[in-house]
């Protein structure tokens, strides 16, 4: 991208020749009665340069592509999507090449295996990968490559326990009184952290944990009477393993405070 060079063109015999930059005649300097040579300065686009003889029907030429060879790939991170799920990795791929350019995803094993990788958005990309057996312990890295070069990321080690983030949680319904709201998951037996916000009236966040959760609701109390609540749920697999999933949203509705009458 950017380069400067000359382009020689030399002919079969000798004839009135036609030079042509995406069909625009170009100047250009008489080497001797067959060859000529022209100067191209700072090409920054994907350019046809074209040479003929006048009153001759087949040309020759060809097609420059600028571009520029792979930048490092950087911000190289993992996540196991839940406890037995894919692995998928995303990572920055730096400048843009121009030019066709491709990344793998190795994962050492046994034997390295690579991934091919998919565009998600501007400048990032992602590859997935199936945990498989008992390993835990993984490095992986990206290469990159193109015409014109490549280049690898440095090596990311991780540990499943480290980069394992359970789906957000399911909540099959939410029981409420005047004061309090009970939430009822659908499966908790497997996280061991677990984290409740909403927001009150005052428009403050309320946060409830849990710790080693195998009840089958979680309650949250000191709530206001005939109220409509959005509670906002996610959990964690320990207190040092893995990561917050998202966050899951539901909404409760408390009953009008109960009158007590006595006779
Ligand atoms: C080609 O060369 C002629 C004479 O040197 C000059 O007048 C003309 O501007 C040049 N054309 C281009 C496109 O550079
Ligand atoms: C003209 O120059 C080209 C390139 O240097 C060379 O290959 C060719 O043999 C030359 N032709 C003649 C007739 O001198
Ligand atoms: C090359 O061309 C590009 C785009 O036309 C321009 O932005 C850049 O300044 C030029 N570079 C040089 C060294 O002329
Ligand atoms: C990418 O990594 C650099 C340093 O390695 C860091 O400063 C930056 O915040 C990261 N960017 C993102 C979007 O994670
Ligand atoms: C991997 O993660 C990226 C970034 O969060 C996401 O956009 C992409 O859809 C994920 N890939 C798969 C196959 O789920
Ligand atoms: C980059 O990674 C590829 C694929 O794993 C490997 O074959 C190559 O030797 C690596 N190159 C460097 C410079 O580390
Ligand atoms: C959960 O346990 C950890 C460590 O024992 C403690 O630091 C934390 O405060 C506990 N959280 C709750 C909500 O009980």
């Amino acid at each position: 991208m950017g380069s400067s060079f000359h382009i020689y063109c030399i002919f079969k015999k000798e004839c009135n020749r036609l030079i042509y930059q995406d069909e625009v005649s170009l100047n250009y300097s008489s080497l001797n009665s067959t060859a000529v040579i022209m100067s191209v300065v700072n090409l920054t686009r994907t350019t046809t340069f074209t040479c003929k003889c006048q009153n001759e029907p087949e040309p020759c030429g060809t097609d420059i592509v600028p571009g520029y060879q792979p930048a490092v790939p950087h911000n190289l991170t993992c996540i196991q999507e839940g406890e037995f799920g894919s692995v998928n990795c995303t990572w920055k791929t730096g400048w843009e090449t121009h030019v066709k350019t491709t990344s793998h995803l190795w994962v050492q094993g046994a034997l390295p295996v690579s991934y091919e990788s998919v565009a998600v958005h501007d400048g990032t990309r992602s590859a997935l990968f199936a945990v498989s057996g008992t390993q835990s312990n993984f490095s992986v890295w990206i290469h990159t490559s193109n015409s014109l070069g490549s280049a690898n990321s440095t090596v990311h080690n991780f540990t499943l326990n480290e980069i394992v983030k359970p789906l957000s949680p399911n909540i099959s319904k939410v029981e409420c009184s005047s004061r309090q709201c009970q939430l009822y998951p659908v499966n908790s037996q497997s996280t061991e952290l677990v984290e409740i916000r909403y927001e009150d009236k005052q428009g403050s966040w309320n946060t409830v944990s849990y710790n080693n959760t195998n009840l089958t609701s979680w309650t949250v109390r000191s709530l206001n009477p005939y109220n409509q609540y959005m509670f906002e749920v996610r959990w964690k697999l320990g207190l040092t393993r893995g990561l917050w999933s998202e966050w899951t949203q539901i909404e409760g509705v408390t009953d009008e405070e109960v009158e007590i009458t006595v006779g």
